[in-house]
């Protein structure tokens, strides 16, 4: 009798345009994975696949994938498609991994999280970054006091992206951060605030500003952007005791640790006895293990498979991502009032 945590599992990845091919590369080398079949409309795209490996299967109809003996789905298709493709995953009893984001609509990811439990099936969400040793590091460091008080964090995402005609770019880009914030703090927001424009397409922000506030007076800024110079992937978190800056662009320096800050006297009864002080301490790289987010995100859906268990981004913490996205997209109808979020 095989071993359960040995036997292979069978996937099958529908959509295969510029994210969908990674997920076909990992779950083609990954030992315990037969990568079974791929789907995509386009014919030049399943070409493309047929070249590279010509043992995989392809399909124009997603349909013939799911009908196949496939246990497991990866959905890397636009994120309008994402609910209905994982809906009917699921109904063939499947286990799913949806890219981000789960959906676009906070009832339709209830739905699935319902029908997963319904039937048994593993649904996880592609949140690659809180499988990235990076930000693994990160957390921990937070978690371990380190910091000191967590103040506040920016997270720029911005470059000449590529522009979505489906979604606008707080939906494209923004649920990388908003699913590393809520990792790395272990909590969800009270508030979401955001600002945005819409420059080259009508009607769909290419740039917005994003505002979070968590319920311990941390207030963290996302600044997304398809309309920008430079590609910039940081993170800053501004801590009472350190402050860290964690630069995904950097080949292998990727997280720094300053030792600055500043201080204000215990008391003071005068304004002249009122003086900061500030600390210049020394700035620290750790060494971050180089293995890719995604091929661990991988390895992770299949070990969660075979054991039976939640994934670490589950239905669950693809919904509060959603839930924010939602929020964020009400208040820049709002004109950036800040809007409540209900848990
Ligand atoms: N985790 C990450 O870091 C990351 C990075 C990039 C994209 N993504 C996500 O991956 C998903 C895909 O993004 P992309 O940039 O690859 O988009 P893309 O437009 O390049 O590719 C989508 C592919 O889906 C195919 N498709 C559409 N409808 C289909 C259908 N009904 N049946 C079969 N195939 C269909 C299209 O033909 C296309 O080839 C999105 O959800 C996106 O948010 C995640």
């Amino acid at each position: 009798m095989i071993d359960n945590k040995m036997r292979n599992i069978r996937v099958g990845v529908v959509g295969c345009g510029y994210w969908g091919p990674k997920l076909v590369r990992n779950f083609q080398s990954i030992p315990g994975a037969d990568m079974y079949i791929v789907a995509d409309l386009r014919q030049d795209r399943l070409d493309h696949i047929r070249g590279l490996y010509p043992g995989v299967r392809t399909t124009k109809d997603y349909r013939e994938l799911l009908a196949s003996p496939v246990e497991a789905v990866a959905v890397a298709t636009p994120v309008s498609t994402h609910y209905q493709m994982a809906k009917e995953a699921l109904l063939h009893n499947k286990h799913v991994l949806v890219e981000k984001p789960l959906t676009r609509d906070s009832r339709e990811a209830e739905e699935l999280i319902a029908l997963a439990k319904e039937r048994g099936r593993v649904l996880m969400v592609g949140h690659t970054f809180e499988y990235n040793p990076a930000v693994q590091y990160l957390k921990e460091y937070i978690a371990k006091g380190e910091l000191g008080r967590v103040y506040y964090i920016n997270c720029t995402r911005v470059n000449l992206g590529i522009f979505q005609q489906d979604i606008n770019v707080i939906w494209d880009l923004a649920p990388h951060d908003v699913s590393i914030l809520l990792y790395i703090l272990g909590m969800k927001p009270t508030q979401v605030s955001a600002r945005g424009a819409a420059y080259v397409q009508p009607n769909i922000e290419d740039v917005a500003y994003v505002t979070l506030y968590f319920p311990t007076g941390i207030m963290a800024d996302i600044r997304v952007s398809w309309l920008d110079p430079c590609k910039i992937r940081r993170i800053t978190v501004v801590g009472s005791k350190k402050m860290i800056v964690y630069d995904d662009v950097e080949p292998t320096e990727k997280i720094k640790i300053y030792d600055k800050g500043v201080d204000a006297p215990p008391y003071s009864d005068t304004l002249e006895e009122f003086r900061l002080s500030y600390r210049y301490g020394d700035i620290t790289t750790p060494a971050i293990s180089n293995a890719e987010p995604l091929e661990l995100e991988c390895r992770h859906f299949l070990e969660c498979i075979r054991e039976g268990r939640s994934p670490r981004s589950d239905g669950v913490v693809g919904l509060n991502v959603v839930k924010i996205l939602e929020g964020a997209n009400r208040s820049l109808k709002n004109g950036g009032l800040a809007e409540e979020l209900s848990w």
